[in-house]
């Protein structure tokens, strides 16, 4: 009897081992789920959604990039693996043996010898067990299943970029997007501008035509191809609203033939991801959280002569050291001119020198992203030059978030940071008029966070639990027209903020951003000072 409860006891604490070992703080399957629910609720009547997990793609020879799935497929599966595809139903299908479902999962088979080589995959008892799908399947079925996608109203997918190989598995994305247009009817020549051009004027009324004219109008200017479209040159120039009707009808009569809508799907998930659930919310803040330990922790550790590499390396580790799987984009890490260009990654300069270190990253954490930029003087100090352009960027950020309120419109914190800027660089007489200020601050303010770094939303006015960067900046490269004391300073400051009814909350806030406080945090130790590493011949 002892002897058992020994043996029990060792069972369970090797269990709980086993379980602290990885992390239990992921989306819950109930959050997939509600997602999924809340896509079908948004899908026109008797519609069909087909979304595909997300390519592989080749690094080089037998090196594939590191795999990320498609945000959209992981926010309404929580599925990380390639080769799978989804469908969802607006209303009730019935199967052969009488049940009823609303969607279906296929992923790819388990197959010991690709799992010894690369990585458990979870198969369809997985998908069923850990994710709660109930009609889960292997990919192979998509391929033979007798989905008549034809008999839907709509069909929404998202349409293919090319940029899928055929692999050696059976029912890899190549087989599983070759099956899936030979059962949707997909023309070879497809043709999603013209689809939502036609979908469009088809939903319009003729009396309200101008509502369509300004988007036709600048298609039709930029692509000649559409130009020779005779049914939207058509409606286009039609002289009255009788013959515009005359266009409509013979659009929409085109239209009949086809149910594929390849930019609803888009919508439906702007709509969705632009705000954020409490789950959501847990792990962006987890991730901007563990960004802005990584610039407090290279404000300790930073001195001239360190590389940008080098910079690049403790913020990282830092990500590592909090269990974030990846950063959210490639980072940033400019000193001095290099800061000029707005995505410079090649993070080369071998000695950071006197000069301001711009330094633009984030942590990817189970999947959401931050986006974290501190500008910091990598001797300690700001020279006066540097000080006045970081303090132009610092009021310019604090307009900005200032104008982050729930109704604002989208472009309201650029507004705000765009006149500060202007203003700033006025009166230091580096520019003579606002219409100059974009020479200098050549980029947006703001865009939506989560998933993406650039994430999906609708553009309109700020909805609460949304959460956006506000990152205004001012680059002032190398033989500008202006006084060559300003030459070489860059200077971008970004945060994440997280906006509520009861106003802007700063998420990066941890992160000096005051003159002041940082250089008061490069005044601080860090346990890098000792970290050193024998040279090398
Ligand atoms: N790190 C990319 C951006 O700031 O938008
Ligand atoms: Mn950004
Ligand atoms: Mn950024």
């Amino acid at each position: 009897m002892k002897l058992n409860i020994v043996i029990f006891l060792a069972i369970l604490i090797g269990l709980m081992g086993y379980a602290q070992d990885l992390p239990t703080d992921y989306l819950p399957s109930d959050f997939h789920k509600d997602r999924r629910e809340k896509v079908r609720a948004l899908m026109p009547e008797n519609s069909v959604t087909v979304l595909f997990a997300n390519a592989e793609r080749n690094r080089a020879n037998d090196v594939d990039y590191i795999y990320h799935q498609d945000p959209d497929f992981y926010y309404l599966t929580g599925y990380k693996e390639p080769n799978s595809v989804l469908v969802l139903y607006s209303d009730d299908q019935i199967d052969e043996n009488g049940n009823t479902y609303n969607e279906q999962i296929f992923v790819q088979k388990r197959d010991a010898r690709s799992e010894q080589w690369n990585g458990k995959r979870l198969g369809v008892e997985g998908v069923k067990d850990k994710l709660g799908f109930k009609m889960a399947f292997n990919a192979e079925e998509f391929v033979s299943a007798p989905i008549d996608f034809k008999s839907f109203d709509t069909l929404l997918f998202y349409n293919f970029e090319n940029d899928y190989r055929d692999g050696s598995e059976n029912a890899d994305l190549y087989d599983l997007i070759k099956a899936f247009k030979k059962k949707a009817y997909y023309p070879e020549n497809y043709d999603e501008r013209k689809q939502q051009l036609y979908t469009t004027i088809k939903a319009t009324e003729v009396e309200n035509s101008a509502n369509v004219a300004q988007t036709l109008g600048r298609y039709l200017n930029r692509y000649e191809d559409l130009q020779k479209d005779p049914l939207l040159s058509g409606y286009m120039n039609a002289k009255d609203d009788n013959l515009r009707k005359e266009f409509k009808d013979k659009i929409s009569l085109e239209l009949q033939t086809s149910n594929l809508n390849s930019f609803m799907l888009g919508e439906i998930m702007s709509s969705l991801r632009e705000t954020k659930t409490k789950d959501e919310l847990r792990l962006l803040k987890k991730a901007i959280e563990i960004s802005a330990v990584g610039q407090i922790e290279m404000m300790k550790a930073m001195h001239p002569n360190m590389s940008e590499s080098e910079i690049q390396g403790v913020h990282e580790y830092v990500y590592k050291k909090y269990g974030a799987e990846y950063e959210g984009y490639p980072s940033i890490v400019g000193g001095g001119n290099n800061g000029c260009i707005l995505h410079y990654i090649e993070n080369t300069k071998t000695t950071v020198g006197n000069d301001l270190v711009l330094m633009d990253l984030g942590a990817e954490y189970h999947g959401y992203t931050a986006d974290v930029t501190r500008t910091i003087p990598a001797n300690g100090t700001f020279t006066p030059e540097q000080k006045a352009i970081y303090n132009i960027v610092y009021e310019a950020q604090e307009a900005g978030i200032e104008a982050s309120r729930v109704g604002a419109p989208f472009q309201a914190p650029g507004r705000a940071a765009s006149e500060v800027v202007a203003a700033g660089l006025i009166k230091l007489g580096i520019i003579s008029e606002i219409s100059q200020a974009r020479t200098y601050f050549p980029h947006g303010t703001s865009h939506y966070l989560g998933l993406d770094v650039h994430d999906k939303g609708t553009f309109g006015p700020f909805k609460p639990n949304t959460i956006i960067t506000v990152e205004p900046g001012i680059y002032i490269p190398e033989g500008s027209d202006c006084d060559k004391k300003w030459w070489g300073i860059a200077v971008r400051i970004e945060d994440d903020i997280l906006i509520t009814d009861e106003g802007p909350v700063n998420l990066s806030a941890m992160a000096p951003r005051t003159i002041a406080s940082i250089e008061a945090m490069m005044l601080k130790s860090s346990p890098l000072d000792a970290f050193k590493l024998p040279k090398l011949d």
